[in-house]
């Protein structure tokens, strides 16, 4: 751990292993990568099960606001997907309920942002990134990824 380490001790910055490893060298949570189909099993249908949604390929646990998006609530439609688009749009339109953000306006990126922010990242604990987010196209790492600071909520360390 970082307590443990020697003084003096310099890690080297994040960017060092870009082309070398495909992981940080830093201790984090480990990342779990959620596909479509492993995140549509987590949108409410079912009692007693943990209920997701990304918000910019981000994973979160929502399942402590049941009221909004469990089964028959306002905003289940949100869950088991990246709803990006609606979040940002304040849309609960199917067609708004995808990660793409193509075309949204300045407005509504701020928007996105703020809820982010102020919403999800707030209050729900982050549960893995979508793949989308965490590769590249070609289904290569993608070196840029860093994962999401979320000092202030106790995330549990299940995986
Ligand atoms: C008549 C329309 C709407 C009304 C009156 C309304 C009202 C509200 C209220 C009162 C809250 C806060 C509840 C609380 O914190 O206790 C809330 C939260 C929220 N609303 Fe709406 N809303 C409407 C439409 C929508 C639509 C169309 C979306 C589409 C995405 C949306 C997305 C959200 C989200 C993401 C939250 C945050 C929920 C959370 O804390 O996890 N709302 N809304």
């Amino acid at each position: 751990t970082c307590e443990s380490a020697e003084p003096g001790l310099i890690l080297p910055p994040a960017k060092s292993w870009a082309g070398q490893a495909p992981r940080p060298a830093e201790p984090g949570p480990p990342v779990r990568l959620f596909t479509e189909e492993e995140l549509a099993r987590y949108g409410g249908e079912e009692e007693d099960q943990p209920i997701y949604m990304a918000v910019k390929g981000v994973v979160f646990d929502v399942t402590s606001g049941k009221e909004f998006y469990g089964r028959g609530a306002p905003y289940n439609a949100l869950t088991g997907k990246d709803s990006t688009r609606g979040v940002a749009k304040m849309s609960l339109d199917p067609t708004d309920l995808t990660h793409d953000t193509t075309g949204l306006t300045a407005e509504e990126l701020k928007s996105l942002d703020d809820v982010f922010t102020k919403v999800y990242k707030a209050k729900y604990p982050i549960v893995g990134y979508t793949a989308r987010r965490i590769l590249n196209e070609d289904g290569s790492p993608n070196l840029d990824f860093k994962p999401e600071d979320q000092p202030h909520l106790d995330t549990k360390d299940e995986f």
